[in-house]
């Protein structure tokens, strides 16, 4: 699936240059350089916030351009915009966007994995919100190999600082002899939620990472790897 392109003179209008008729016009003039090309052609078509435009060798973009990027997070990175203590932080890894992005919810730094980025701060919000029932997957790592009726409390929900975590989805997908790999669905995004509730079953997280949010899949995304969401999973993130 491609990213939403526009007409390039309408990317210009959107960016304040001129109207798009007059647009046409610097672009026939040469004054226009896609990506560090000079375009003169009608018809070329750009990404918002991935295609880089000049007009007389000056930056432009829309002023509300909306950016919608998934992001695999490696272990260590910090889910922020900053780190007080210096340390690397998402948008580190995503330095071609010119856009202010900030992280959908977050990640510990010792998780990896799935991160929405975005700088449209209204769906931000509904995504988060708990009434969404958007369900996070993770694949967690835990010590030992859980029973039938410690799975069933997790799924069931489990107190943590008084208060009831909502049901969730739990498979086993393995098991070894030290350790299981489990299969976790929650919706809620409670501070370390998943580390507390297999800690409270005594079977302890050793590593987790997150594989989707809703129906957006990290797939075969690399670790420090990102990409912009396609048309059909931002229809999916709008309608929720
Ligand atoms: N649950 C956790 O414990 N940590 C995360 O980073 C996400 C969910």
């Amino acid at each position: 699936m491609k990213d939403k392109g526009i007409r390039l003179q309408k990317f210009m209008a959107m960016s304040g240059v001129a109207s798009r008729r007059a647009s046409e016009d610097l672009i026939k003039e040469g004054k226009v350089q896609v990506n560090g090309r000079v375009v003169t052609e009608m018809g070329v078509i750009v990404v918002p916030g991935k295609d880089k435009v000049k007009v007389d060798g000056v930056n432009i973009r829309p002023e509300s351009n909306k950016v919608y990027i998934v992001l695999n997070k490696p272990v260590g990175i910090v889910t922020s915009v900053k780190d007080e203590k210096g340390r690397a932080v998402v948008t580190d890894l995503i330095e071609e966007v010119d856009e202010r992005i900030y992280p959908v919810g977050r990640l510990d730094a010792d998780t990896s994995g799935l991160i929405l980025l975005t700088n449209d701060g209204e769906l931000a919000y509904k995504l988060t919100h708990p009434s969404k029932m958007v369900y996070k997957r993770y694949i967690a790592i835990v010590e030992g190999v859980p029973n039938k009726g410690e799975l069933e409390r997790l799924r069931k929900g489990i107190r943590l600082e008084g208060r009831m975590t909502a049901p969730a989805k739990v498979k086993i997908l393995k098991n070894f002899d030290e350790d299981s790999i489990l299969d976790i669905q929650i919706h809620e995004g409670r501070n370390r939620q998943v580390k507390k509730m297999c800690e409270k079953i005594n079977h302890p997280v050793k590593k987790l990472k997150r594989i989707s949010f809703g129906e957006i899949e990290l797939g075969g995304l690399e670790p420090g790897n990102w990409r912009y969401l396609n048309d059909e999973e931002l229809d999916y993130i709008k309608s929720l």
